[in-house]
C-alpha cells in the first residue's frame, strides 16, 4: 500500500526542522540525533497516529531535551496540540524503573529500554487522563501510541509557555500548587514525583501541572517518599522567591488530613 500523502509530508517537514534547528549542532552529530528521534518504529508511529486520525498535522519543535522531543501540531480539526517524541536510544531508561516497578497497574516490568519507553508514555497519558478525571488542571491527554503522546497546547504555539521558573509566582500560585497536590493525591490517588517549578505551566491566567511520566498510585512502596519529596521541593521553591509559607511537615498534615 502506497503511503499515505499526508504522514509522508509530515515526516518529510519532521527531518527538516530536525536538520534546521538551532538546537543541533552542525557537526557529525546531527546524524546521530536523526537516527535516534526518527528511528523506523517512530516514524511508522506518527504515520499511525495521522491513520487513527489522532494527529492533522505536525509544525514544529517546541522544546527538544534530553529525553523528549514536544513539537507543536494540529489535530484534524485544526486545533493546536502539543505532541510529545520520547527518544528511545538516548534515554536513560533504567532510572524510571522505580516509577514503574512498585505501580500494580503496569504488571510485569518491561525488559529493554524501547520496551520501557513505550510503557512510559501510556503511564503519563494514563496519568494525565486520572489527573483530569479528578479536576487537576493538566494538559487533556488526547491520544498515544508507542513512544509518542499527543495532548492539549498549552498557551500560544510556537511559544513554548512559560514556567512557574520562568514567571513571577505569588501566594495564589503556592496555594494552587499545594491543593494540586493534595487533589492529586486524595482524588486521584497519584504522586507526581517530579513535581517542580519547571513542571508547572502559568500562562494566560491558568496554571497548569505537566510531565507526569513519573507520577505513581498510592499503593506505590515509595509513594509517600515522593510526595514528601515533590512538597519540599515546592517548599523550598516558593521561599526562595520570598513566599511565606508552612513547612514541609505541616503541608504533609494537611494533605493527608
Ligand atoms: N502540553 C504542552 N503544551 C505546550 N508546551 C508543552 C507541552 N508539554 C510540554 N511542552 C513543552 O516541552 C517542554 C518539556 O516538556 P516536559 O517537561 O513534559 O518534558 P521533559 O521530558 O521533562 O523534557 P525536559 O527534559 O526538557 O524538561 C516544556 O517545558 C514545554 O516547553
Ligand atoms: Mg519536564
Amino acid at each position: 500500500m502506497a503511503e499515505p500523502e499526508e504522514s509522508r509530508k509530515m515526516k518529510e517537514r519532521l527531518l527538516r526542522y530536525e536538520r534546521e534547528s538551532r538546537y543541533l549542532r552542525k557537526d557529525s552529530d546531527q546524524r546521530k540525533v536523526l537516527e535516534e528521534v526518527f528511528d523506523q518504529a517512530t516514524l511508522l508511529a506518527i504515520e499511525e497516529l495521522v491513520a487513527r486520525k489522532d494527529l492533522g498535522e505536525l509544525h514544529g519543535v517546541v522544546n527538544a531535551g534530553k529525553e523528549a522531543r514536544v513539537y507543536y501540531g494540529e489535530d484534524r480539526g485544526g486545533k493546536p496540540v502539543a505532541v510529545k517524541i520520547y527518544l528511545i536510544s538516548a534515554s536513560d531508561f533504567r532510572k524510571r524503573i522505580a516509577y514503574i516497578a512498585g505501580d500494580r497497574r503496569f504488571g510485569r516490568l518491561p525488559s529493554g529500554s524501547r520496551d520501557t519507553i513505550y510503557l512510559w508514555t501510556r503511564k503519563e497519558f494514563k496519568n494525565l487522563q486520572v489527573a483530569d478525571r479528578a479536576g487537576v488542571r493538566v494538559p487533556r491527554p488526547l491520544a498515544f501510541h508507542k513512544n509518542i503522546l499527543v495532548m492539549e497546547y498549552i498557551g500560544n504555539p510556537p511559544e513554548p509557555a512559560r514556567t512557574f521558573a520562568e514567571s513571577e509566582v505569588d501566594e495564589d500560585d503556592c496555594a494552587w500548587t499545594f491543593r494540586a497536590i493534595r487533589r492529586l493525591w486524595k482524588e486521584a490517588g497519584l504522586v507526581h514525583a517530579d513535581f517542580s517549578e519547571f513542571n508547572v505551566f502559568k500562562s494566560g491566567g491558568e496554571r497548569v501541572l505537566f510531565d507526569m511520566g513519573s507520577a505513581v498510585v498510592a499503593s506505590h512502596p515509595q509513594s509517600e517518599d515522593f510526595l514528601r519529596r515533590d512538597v519540599a521541593n515546592m517548599v523550598r521553591f516558593f521561599r526562595k522567591r520570598g513566599i511565606a509559607t508552612k513547612d514541609a511537615d505541616s503541608w504533609i498534615r494537611e494533605i493527608s488530613k
